[in-house]
C-alpha cells in the first residue's frame, strides 16, 4: 500500500465563487448515510471477512432489505427466498456486494432521476460502479495498490460530476451546451470554472476523507501529478479509460491516457495489459445486470467504442 502523510497540493483549478460558496453548505447539510461511511473504513482494510460485512449491513434494516431483495431477484433465480443477510452475501458475492452497498449510499446521497435534459444519470451511476470494478481486478492483479482503496476511489472518481449534476443543474446545463458547441471537457469546464476534480475534491476535503480518495477525485486525469499516491492514481486513470471503451462511458469525460507512462508506473507489459483486460471483459458483463438491477432499469445499449482492446492499438 503507498503510503503518505502529504496532503494533496491543491492545483490551479478554478472553482466558479458561487459554486465555492454552495459547496461548503453542501460539505455541511450533504452527509453521506452513516453505513456508508462504516462501509467506507471497513472496505479500506485488506482483510475484511463477510461477517464484518454482514454485521454492517445488519445495522442498517433499509440497506438490509434492499440486499436481500436483490439476492431474491431473477438474477440468482435461487430455489428458496433468501431471507438473511449471510445468506445474500453467499448468493451475491463479496466482491459484487462490497461495490453494491456503497453505491447504494451515494445514489441515495444524490438522487440523479431530476438531470438536466439530454444528460443521462443512470450512465453515470454505471460508468462510476464499472471503474469502481475494474479498479478492483487491476490492483488484484498488478498489485499497484490496495484493491479495497482501489475500489472506493474508483467509485468516487467522478464525484465532481455527482455534485455539478445533483446540485447544480444550471451550471451543469452550461457545460452541456459548450459540450455541444463542440467543445472539449477541460476547456468547458475551465472557461466555467467548474472543473470536476476540483469539485469533487472539495467535497471529499470536507468530508475529511482519507487523502487516497482525495487524491483519486483531483488528479484522476492526471495521475503524474498525485503527490501521495501516484500508483492508485494510475489504477483508476486506467480504470476509466478501460470503461469508456467497454460500453461504461461518461460520454463528457477525455479518453486520453500516456499507455506508455500507465504501464511503467504500474510495473506492466503490454501483453499482461491485455490479458487483463480480456478477464476484465468476462467479469464485468457477469456483474452488470446486478448494477442496472440496484438501479432499476435496463443498461442503455453500448456506446460506440465498447471494445477494451483498442486502447492497446
Ligand atoms: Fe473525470
Ligand atoms: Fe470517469
Amino acid at each position: 500500500m503507498e503510503t503518505g502523510n502529504n496532503r494533496p497540493a491543491r492545483p490551479d483549478l478554478p472553482i466558479d465563487l458561487q459554486v465555492q460558496s454552495r459547496l461548503t453548505d453542501i460539505g455541511r447539510l450533504v452527509s453521506l448515510p452513516p453505513t456508508t461511511f462504516r462501509l467506507l473504513s471497513l472496505l479500506m482494510s485488506e482483510n475484511t471477512s463477510s461477517r464484518e460485512l454482514q454485521g454492517v449491513l445488519e445495522q442498517d434494516p433499509g440497506l438490509a432489505a434492499k440486499v436481500i431483495s436483490l439476492s431474491n431477484s431473477a438474477i440468482y433465480s435461487v430455489r428458496d427466498p433468501v431471507s438473511t443477510i449471510d445468506r445474500a452475501i453467499t448468493i451475491i458475492g463479496f466482491k459484487e456486494l462490497e461495490i453494491i452497498a456503497l453505491g447504494i449510499g451515494l445514489t441515495e446521497t444524490f438522487d440523479l432521476k431530476k438531470v438536466p435534459l439530454g444528460f443521462d444519470g443512470r450512465s453515470l451511476w454505471l460508468h462510476c460502479l464499472a471503474v469502481s470494478w475494474i479498479a478492483r481486478e487491476l490492483a488484484l492483479a498488478t498489485k499497484a495498490g490496495d484493491p479495497g482503496e482501489c475500489m472506493i476511489g474508483g467509485l468516487l472518481h467522478d464525484l465532481g460530476v455527482i455534485i455539478l449534476v445533483s446540485k447544480f443543474p444550471i451550471h451543469f446545463q452550461q457545460l452541456l451546451d459548450l459540450l455541444n458547441s463542440g467543445r472539449e471537457l477541460v476547456e468547458a469546464e475551465t472557461t466555467l470554472s467548474l472543473r470536476h476534480e476540483a469539485i469533487g475534491y472539495n467535497l471529499a476535503h470536507n468530508w475529511g476523507l482519507p487523502q487516497v480518495f482525495q487524491e483519486s477525485i483531483l488528479f484522476h486525469h492526471f495521475p503524474h501529478l498525485a503527490p501521495a499516491f501516484p500508483k492508485i492514481v494510475t489504477v483508476i486513470t486506467l480504470a476509466d479509460n478501460l470503461a469508456h471503451r467497454a460500453g461504461f462511458g461518461l460520454e463528457l469525460e477525455s479518453l486520453s491516457i500516456d499507455l506508455p507512462r500507465t504501464l511503467e508506473t504500474l510495473g506492466l507489459k503490454v501483453e499482461r495489459l491485455q490479458a487483463l483486460v480480456k478477464n476484465i471483459i468476462a467479469s464485468i458483463s457477469k456483474v452488470e445486470p446486478l448494477w442496472s438491477q440496484v438501479l432499476n432499469g435496463t443498461k442503455p445499449a453500448p456506446k460506440e467504442g465498447g471494445n477494451l482492446s483498442s486502447l492497446l492499438r
